[in-house]
């Protein structure tokens, strides 16, 4: 046990588990709820895995993060500064940034919004280490201040970049480097772990920031950038889908969409620009949409295109309501009429059920799914249909199910009730009638 364990790193998940709970313990629903949709078992699984390398300790149903350990085990979290500190280094940064100039489309986050996205990267990224804001300077600024992570801030407005070189002595971060360049030039030496970026919203420029910097992110790596509000001009909506393909074509996968989560400060061009405006003020108004993605290998991606040839098995259901519970049953048409014996298998043999959904389940091998998620695979659905329909009748007679199943079929009463005895009592136990 120890250093050895996690040689590769953290796997995607524990990576997540441990954004949520660098800051203290959680009970198990709210991790749950903040895991981004992740499998309950898989999550419990996951958290045990961890408790076991003493990463994370288990008290009742909550769980902390034991960070001590985790650098025992040479694993770095960044610090997560208290939010109100974020905010000041923000303040603080604003105070020292140029005025805005409209030839480069700078419009500032106010200090809040900083405090926003700062946390959102911290929390989703815990263990990523290099870092990269393209056309993003007061993010930039500020969490150079706060974090040692290396970080690399390419803009392409001198005074800009200069006033952040200025402000050296106050950065944390463990490497700085300050790029004075066009997005469309600039070669990076390696790949970053994180890539943010704030284009102008012009057309020409959201297309070159996208074209260049998912580019500079490594594999399994996330980009974010931001995208203007539906209503910015006429035609934005086909843009947008343009840059899609763009991305998508670049094996970049749509991760997160935050529609208006960022604001920016009125700057004074623009206060300026509507001073006609009765009613204008600088309060800030301008909303943008952040979108997040993550960089894809081509390899998962030819898997899920395998995947997607299979037929989804999902429509043909028969559905029963017995008692509490719902039963869904498979119909197979091709055994209508005949008499076979019927079986029904548990597909997991234990008491202990993966997963609620299909994610987990090769859906054609199952013929009678419950709404407790009992699943089986069947033969003889029919039959087992005629049964299903007389307990939701409340009949529960066995004799009576025999006459009404050798009725229905046409097939002598004996038959009838040899095939049937295993049958009707298994799917009593199974349906707790
Ligand atoms: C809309 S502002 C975003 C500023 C951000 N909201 C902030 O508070 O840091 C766009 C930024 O991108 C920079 N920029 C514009 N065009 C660029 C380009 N082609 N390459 C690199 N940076 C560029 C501007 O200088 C400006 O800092």
């Amino acid at each position: 046990m120890g250093a050895n364990k996690f040689p590769e790193g953290l796997s995607k998940l524990e990576t997540t588990l441990l954004g949520i709970l660098r800051q203290g313990s959680a009970t198990f629903q709210d991790i749950l709820g903040r895991a981004g949709n992740a499998d309950p078992r898989v999550v419990k699984d996951c958290l045990h895995e961890l408790a076991k390398h003493q990463i994370v300790q288990l008290r009742d149903d909550s769980y902390y993060v034991n960070t001590l350990k985790l650098h025992e085990l040479n694993i770095t979290l960044l610090p997560k500064p208290k939010p109100d500190h974020i905010l000041r280094k923000a303040q603080e940064v604003l105070t020292y940034l140029p005025v805005e100039a409209p030839v480069y489309s700078q419009w500032w986050f106010p200090s809040d919004v900083i405090r926003n996205v700062l946390e959102l990267i911290l929390t989703q990224h815990p263990t990523a280490k290099t870092f990269c804001f393209v056309g993003a300077p007061s993010l930039a600024a500020t969490f150079a201040a706060l974090v040692e992570a290396e970080i690399t801030i390419v803009d392409i407005d001198p005074k800009v970049c200069g006033s952040i070189q200025e402000a050296q002595n106050m950065f944390r971060a463990s490497f700085v480097q300050i790029v004075n360049e066009d997005v469309t030039t600039y070669i990076p030496e390696n790949f970053y772990d994180v890539v943010y970026s704030d284009p102008p919203w012009d057309f020409n420029s959201l297309e070159s920031f996208i074209t260049k910097c998912p580019s500079f992110v490594c594999s399994g790596g996330h980009f974010y950038i931001s995208y203007p509000g539906n209503s910015t001009r006429p035609g934005i909506e086909v843009e947008k889908l343009y840059l899609a393909k763009l991305l998508s074509s670049n094996d970049m996968a749509l991760v997160s969409y935050y529609t208006g989560f960022l604001t920016y400060n009125v700057p004074e061009f623009e206060l300026s620009a509507y001073s006609d405006i009765p009613g204008f003020t600088k309060d800030p108004w301008r909303q943008g949409d952040l979108a997040t993605y993550q960089r894809c290998s081509t390899d998962a991606l030819a898997k899920v295109e395998e995947r997607i040839k299979r037929p989804l098995a999902r429509k043909s259901w028969n559905e029963f309501a017995i008692g509490q519970r719902r039963v869904f049953l498979r119909i197979n048409e091709q055994d209508k009429f005949h008499l076979v014996t019927p079986s029904i298998l548990p597909i997991y043999p234990s008491a202990t059920k993966p997963s609620v959904s299909s994610r987990d389940l090769e859906l054609e091998t199952v013929g009678l799914w419950t709404s407790r998620n009992e699943a089986f695979s069947t033969s003889g659905n029919h039959i087992i249909a005629y049964v299903l329909m007389n307990f939701e009748r409340g009949v529960l007679d066995f004799e009576k199910i025999v006459i009404s199943v050798a009725n229905a079929l046409y097939q002598p009463k004996e038959r009838v009730d040899t095939i049937l005895r295993g049958l009707c009592s298994q799917l009593r136990t199974i349906l707790e009638i």
